[in-house]
């Protein structure tokens, strides 16, 4: 059963992420910024998005396009003011959209006043204390103090003329702060009561499995491959996912319970396990995590299945809603990985494509993974330009790159901007309406020409189109009362079909066989991935049907 309606919002809510530099240019640099994203809240508002999360606006070098935070209470220049903040907020509340910012704990700038007088103060100062400066090995400490690696590529620390090294779990642009440290608790529980203090509904905490290392900061050890078949294991790790972590979330809560309004947080935490996912979103932690096990398993009913029951079983557990994530800014996007057999999530060296690419397929699927996530119980991410069916853009030139990825790797992993490029919006030729007319510079990505076919301007009012799927699912999402937060019974069907109801009277279809499923007679489509003939679903399409009397399967 549905919830009662004065459940929070962000148990079944639509949250559409904005990733700021690409969303809408409204100063003409060729850079997103928040006067692009107001005047586009008409666009979200007839979406029928309940929230925005907007990607990093803080003061910022740009190492790391804002997850290097310079100044956590200023805006970057390049994105506007924290007046203009205050503005969208309150314009946004008015079209009934909530507006949750993304915060940086696990690391800051190097042009963080912090880490600045770090490295003013030299080794051995009180100022170090607030990051993770050690010296390093060997009889000259010319070696790192231990093996840990950059995600971005590399090695994980840096070495500073004075001898000590720092480390950076990401880029060494990106140092990473010492939670043991009580200055940087006080820090990030008064910046969140600074934002919040401004309206701002809640926050998404980048990387929320990181921020505990283990003491003495021991190697790591190499990692026993899962075994295909078996249910995957929690392997302790010397700085991801480590059970301390939850103490600072506690606090966290306690400062949103503090704001009137159902404020929230969503973790990006990635978990060996469901179980070790949910323990980051009990009732005295953070409120939802972003689901990455439905962003990362493959199309395949059996996978995609196991995923939401586990999922709904873990975070039901501990009265957590789950979310469905398709794609975000940091993974391929997702008509080019369905698009291909075997492809993975990742781009580059964690991205292996497998045979050319098929964007008919890709988008095909796309289609019905669009009607899959937004039917099961709980809430959705919708990625900016997931609504056009934007593909992964494969080709950008090599001088066009900017992703930190691309350089830390040596140029063996193209990084994440082909899922960055600028919006489409309108036109015939770049800047397809994402930079105003008079701009004075090029969209900071090049857009492919053959974009123009995408742009809302050219989807708006065509059936057939991605965007007015997404237009139609989400306006039934809103107004029938089976979606959103709940439960769900599977029904029987045969391999490779998922099939789930939705009381009261819907069920959704997904048929991900080689061959056509004859849908249930007694249903009425409510909306199709693609047109139903002869009441017959064929491969890789999904549909909502309203029923009357169906019987689920045993679990
Ligand atoms: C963000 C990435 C970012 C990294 C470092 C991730 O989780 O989503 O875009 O590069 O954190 O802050």
């Amino acid at each position: 059963m549905s919830q009662p309606s004065k459940a929070p919002w962000w148990r079944s809510a639509v949250i559409y992420q904005v990733y700021i530099r690409s969303f809408a240019d409204g100063s003409g640099d060729g850079v997103g910024d928040i006067a692009g994203i107001r005047s586009r809240l008409p666009y979200l508002k007839s979406l029928g998005v309940d929230a925005i999360w907007i990607n990093p606006w803080f003061k910022s070098p740009q190492a790391d396009h804002g997850y290097d935070v310079s100044d956590y209470r200023a805006i970057d220049e390049l994105f506007g003011t924290v007046a203009e903040a205050e503005q969208l907020v309150a314009e946004a509340h008015r079209h009934g959209i909530r507006v949750v910012p993304d915060i940086v704990p696990n690391h800051t700038s190097d042009q963080h006043a912090w880490f600045r007088a770090a490295l003013a103060a030299g080794p051995g100062s009180p100022e170090r204390e607030r990051y993770i400066f050690r010296p390093g090995l060997g009889p000259d400490g010319t070696l790192p103090p231990n093996n840990w690696v950059s995600e971005f590529g590399g090695p994980a620390w840096t070495r500073l003329p004075d001898g000590d090294w720092y480390l950076h779990l990401f880029a060494p642009e990106q140092p990473d702060l010492d939670w043991n440290h009580p200055d940087v608790h006080a820090e990030f529980e008064d910046v969140l009561r600074f934002w919040f203090g401004r309206g701002v509904d809640g926050f998404r905490v980048d990387v929320a499995h990181g921020l505990v290392k283990a003491p003495g900061l021991p190697d790591l050890t190499p990692r026993p491959d899962p075994v295909p078949g078996e249910p995957r294991r929690h392997v302790d790790h010397p700085h991801w996912d480590r059970d301390e972590v939850h103490d600072i979330f506690r606090a966290w809560r306690k400062v949103a319970d503090e704001f009137p309004g159902d404020r929230c947080f969503v973790a990006e935490a990635w978990a060996d396990t469901p179980e070790r996912l949910a323990a980051y979103v009990r009732a005295d932690t953070l409120h939802t995590a972003f689901n990455f096990d439905f962003l990362t398993a493959s199309w395949d009913a059996e996978e995609l299945r196991t995923v939401v029951d586990d999922s709904l079983a873990m975070l039901g557990a501990v009265g957590a809603p789950a979310t469905w994530v398709l794609s975000n800014h940091d993974v391929v996007r997702h008509p080019s990985r369905y698009g291909r057999r075997g492809a993975g999530h990742w781009a580059g060296a964690r991205y292996a494509p497998d045979g050319p690419l098929d964007p008919a397929l890709g988008i095909r699927r796309a289609r019905a993974a669009a009607l899959l996530s937004l039917a099961l119980p709980g809430s959705v991410y919708v990625y900016q330009g997931e609504e056009l069916g934007l593909p992964e853009v494969e080709d950008l030139p090599e001088s066009v790159r900017q992703d930190p990825m691309w350089e830390r790797t040596g140029h063996t992993d193209p990084g994440r901007d082909g899922c960055r490029v600028p919006l489409p919006w309108s036109g015939q030729r770049t800047p397809f309406g994402f930079s105003p007319d008079d701009a004075t510079a090029e969209p900071w990505l090049p857009q492919p020409a053959s974009w123009h076919e995408l742009t809302v301007e050219a989807q708006t009012g065509d059936p057939a189109s991605v965007l007015e799927l997404y237009r139609a699912a989400l306006r039934l999402r809103r107004a029938h009362p089976a979606l959103g937060d709940g439960t769900l019974a599977w029904l029987d069907t045969p391999p490779g079909v998922l099939a789930f109801r939705r009381d009261p009277g819907f069920v959704c279809v997904v048929n991900l066989s080689a061959a056509p499923y004859p849908l249930p007679g007694d249903s009425r489509v409510l909306l199709g991935s693609a047109p139903v003939e002869d009441g017959v679903l064929g491969t890789d399409h999904a549909v909502w049907l309203e029923i009357q009397d169906v019987q689920p399967s045993t679990p």
